[in-house]
């Protein structure tokens, strides 16, 4: 298997990238927009797993050179986990139509933009994998994080759009639901701890997933049972909750 990890700087991409590469003999390609960090990440997995391992540069913001992207990478991909994000920051994107864009762009325009070249490809082949990384945040609006929240909803629906779509020419489309995870993301918020996996965990749940043939993974698994709670409090008491 060919793999293609898109935002792989990602610790989440990371670890999703050693666990494809360990337990499955996966050829990795990193590519993301901090080469020299993922030349390094590149080398360790070559070393760790002996399979092949590269770098490669991608912005997910970077639309026009999306085709082109996807053109020169040689071979092309078997697989393909996109899990480039950007939390930002609620409060400034009520204000700054930046921060908003920068927001909505990164969890969704550009995962849009390149998954739909990369799926015209694997229709045409009949055969492939896409592994999307979006949230439990996607799963209904709350006051601390509704604009990343919002992206992240549209990516789910698109995830699932594209798994209708897809299925009749058998390509596989996941779509990934991680609650709170130990990563760059949410270092520094102050999150009940109970509810807090490793990027590791995530890993682990993408890749039973992926073998079991899953469409949808809640990570970790109690999320799919909180999830069901929190999308049935009616909305005449949520919206007093300060969430
Ligand atoms: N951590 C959590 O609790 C949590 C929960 C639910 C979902 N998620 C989702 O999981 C995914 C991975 O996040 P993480 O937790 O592993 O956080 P992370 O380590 O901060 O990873 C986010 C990655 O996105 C990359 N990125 C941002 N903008 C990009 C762009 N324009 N082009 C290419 N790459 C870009 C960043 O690359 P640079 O290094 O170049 O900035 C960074 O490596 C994200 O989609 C996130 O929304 C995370």
């Amino acid at each position: 298997m060919h793999l293609l990890i898109l935002g792989a700087s990602s610790d989440i991409g990371i670890a999703i990238a050693h666990k494809f590469a360990r337990a499955e003999g996966a050829h990795i390609c990193l590519a993301s927009r901090n080469l020299g960090l993922l030349e390094k990440k590149a080398r360790d997995i070559e070393t760790r797993y002996q399979v092949k391992a590269k770098a490669i540069g991608f912005d997910a913001t970077d639309y026009a050179g999306h085709p082109d992207f996807y053109r020169n990478l040689d071979p092309k991909p078997d697989a393909v986990v996109f899990t480039a994000g950007y939390q930002g920051n609620q409060g400034l994107a009520q204000k700054d139509f930046g921060e908003m864009r920068k927001i909505i762009e990164t969890n969704f325009l550009g995962a849009a933009s390149i998954l739909e070249i990369i799926a015209a490809d694997f229709e045409a082949k009949g055969r492939g994998l896409i592994i999307g990384i979006s949230s439990v945040a996607g799963e209904r609006g709350r006051q601390s994080n509704y604009l990343y929240g919002a992206s992240k909803s549209a990516m789910t629906t698109f995830l699932g759009g594209l798994r209708n779509r897809l299925h009749p020419g058998h390509v596989r489309v996941m779509t990934v639901l991680p609650g709170f995870v130990r990563t760059r993301m949410t270092a520094g918020m102050k999150l009940p701890q109970l509810l807090v996996i490793e990027p590791e965990q995530v890993a682990e749940d993408v890749y039973r997933a992926y073998q079991a043939g899953k469409d949808i993974v809640y990570t970790g698994w109690f999320w799919r049972w909180l999830m069901g709670i929190i999308r049935n409090i009616p909305e005449a008491i949520f919206k007093r909750l300060k969430l």
